[in-house]
């Protein structure tokens, strides 16, 4: 995505198109499965899951674009959240490992065209035991799949997006444990959680 002030208000105005109905909603539950802890939210964007945050969260946010940073910080000042933000890439996170206790993604990895790298560097820096929490949007098993699959050159040559990411699948590959996932909106959006071994 684009690093510019321009492209940070458009993903906004896109969005709020659609949290009122659908986001919200799964922001909400993922959400509700992390526990108070120190959390790494990785591709934070314009800080959409920061009406989510709870006081009682030591919470770091990191995204590669600066202008979507800026919006994040001021939806968390506007809150009174106390959240540290950082421009950093999810393939290279500037943290020691085993720092967090919680890491957290929103659609972060149809952006990547290398997500093992980046799952595997969210472990890197999980303690073990600590526990992965992505909302992504993956390629679906079933009738949608083979739409999808078609569909998926033409959109990411339009976009940048990867709509057809096995992003469960890329867990276990990155050395996760209980990877667990549920499905929301016909399999094409899920819920994936997973731990990092204790050794
Ligand atoms: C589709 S947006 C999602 C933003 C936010 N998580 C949400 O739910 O609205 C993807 C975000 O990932 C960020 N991003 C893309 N590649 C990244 C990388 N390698 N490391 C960190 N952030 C990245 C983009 O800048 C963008 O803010």
């Amino acid at each position: 995505m684009k690093d510019s002030a321009l492209t940070a208000a458009v993903y906004d105005g896109f969005m709020a198109v659609f949290e009122p109905f659908l986001m919200k909603k799964w922001r909400r539950e993922l959400w509700s499965r992390v526990e108070p802890s120190r959390i790494l939210e990785a591709g934070v964007g314009t800080g959409l899951n920061v009406p989510f945050y709870r006081k009682e969260y030591d919470i770091t946010a990191l995204d590669v674009n600066e202008h979507f940073l800026e919006r994040a910080r001021r939806r968390a000042r506007g809150k009174s959240i106390d959240a540290e933000f950082i421009a950093a890439d999810v393939r290279d996170i500037p943290f020691s490992d085993n720092t967090f206790d919680s890491a957290v993604t929103t659609f972060l990895f149809c952006q990547l065209h290398d997500p093992v790298k980046g799952l595997e560097e969210l472990k890197r820096v999980l303690k073990p035991g600590g526990r992965l929490l992505l909302l992504e949007h993956v390629k679906p098993q079933g009738r949608l799949e083979n739409l999808v699959s078609s569909l998926s050159g033409p959109i990411y040559r339009l976009t940048g997006e990867h709509i057809a990411q096995d992003t469960d699948i890329y867990a276990e590959e990155a050395g996760f444990a209980k990877v667990s996932a549920r499905p929301l909106l016909m399999n094409v959006v899920k819920i994936i959680e997973a731990e990092k071994p204790a050794s």
